[in-house]
């Protein structure tokens, strides 16, 4: 078996690799003409990728391998349609990650309404001298309402995390409210409601969507008006699903009154004048940055790659019909 690893990924996933047969790893990213030269040249039976490395039409044309193993629960990267015409299936990482990531959107939650980075960041300059009534004043959490866009096993982690700070959780799908029980234990604790009638009455708006044509800049302009004032957006999902630069007009202009966020637009670069807002917390995408969690996604990820290799479907595939 043969691997083309493009960036390492954590023990015991390269164990797990070089144990099941010849790993290649690249002493620098590939570019997009490179990793498209690997994946026809017959020379591997399975890509171990990053979320930074695109599979589009132009790298899956030719490619001759069996399978990609995303070292992610995202798979926006990969051109998944391409990979299912080629015979090509996608593995990704789910379930193992939804906590961390779903702690994060309580920590962006947290520490934009609570001034957490301003406040650091005062302390620290030895601007402190001294309890003062009106000192860095925020928004509550507890008690507040959050909005969810999307309703997957990262947001309903996060409804938990919510509801046991009293907040008033409530979601929104395409379709429509989900019946009780595809709500499981949480029926009767969420309430849905329809896009706009979330965005008008969050006090917090988290994102839990996948980057698709149909979410990129879901959140534009337009919604970012129609927001309340006092609200704050967090996201966790994917960058591209929120108009950046809206988001910096719209913060500076005192649309929303915060954001917190993991993902970019145009990772790692940030828009023009994001960095500079006091009123965000900016973390470099660590939703599922747990030492464990980053080991378990590298078994996972590891894993499906070895199935993948032997001809098997591997335990997390998104495209299994890519092999009927
Ligand atoms: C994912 O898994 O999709 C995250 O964005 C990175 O862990």
């Amino acid at each position: 078996m043969r691997f083309l690893v493009t960036t390492p990924i954590p023990e015991p996933g390269m164990s797990i690799l070089r144990a099941a047969g010849d790993v290649e790893v690249p002493n620098q990213r590939l570019s997009a003409e490179e990793l498209r030269l690997r994946c026809a040249s017959g020379a591997f039976d399975v890509v171990v990728a990053q979320l930074t490395d695109v599979f589009d039409k132009a790298v899956l044309e030719n490619a001759t391998i069996k399978g990609i193993s995303n070292y992610a629960v995202g798979y926006d990267n990969v051109d998944v349609r391409a990979a299912t015409r080629r015979g090509i299936v996608v593995g990704n990482t789910p379930g193992v990650l939804t906590d961390a990531t779903a702690d994060i959107a309580m920590l962006l939650m947290l520490a934009t309404a609570r001034r957490c980075v301003e406040a650091d960041g005062f302390l620290r300059a030895g601007g402190y001298q001294g309890w003062q009534p009106e000192l860095l004043l925020g928004h509550d959490v507890s008690g507040a309402t959050l909005g969810l866009v999307g309703f997957g096993r990262i947001a309903r982690a996060t409804a938990e995390r919510a509801l046991g700070f009293g907040m008033t959780v409530r979601y929104t799908v395409r379709g429509g409210a989900l019946p009780a029980d595809r709500l499981g234990h949480l029926a009767g604790r969420v309430q849905y409601a329809d896009w706009d009638d979330l965005v008008r009455t969050s006090d917090f708006l988290s994102l839990h969507v996948p980057l698709t044509a149909e979410t990129h800049h879901l959140v534009d302009a337009r919604i970012l008006r129609a927001m309340k004032p006092t609200a704050c957006l967090i996201n966790t999902s994917r960058g591209p699903v929120v108009d950046e630069t809206a988001l910096v007009a719209a913060l500076r202009a005192g649309e929303i009154a915060g954001a917190g966020l993991d993902v970019y637009e145009d990772e790692p670069a940030l828009a023009d004048g994001l960095a500079e807002l006091p009123n965000t917390t900016l973390l470099p995408h660590i939703g599922s940055a747990t030492r464990s969690v980053r080991s378990t996604m590298a078994a996972l990820c590891a894993e499906n790659a070895v199935a993948m290799a032997r001809g098997q479907m591997p335990p997390h595939a998104v495209n299994p019909e890519a092999w009927r």
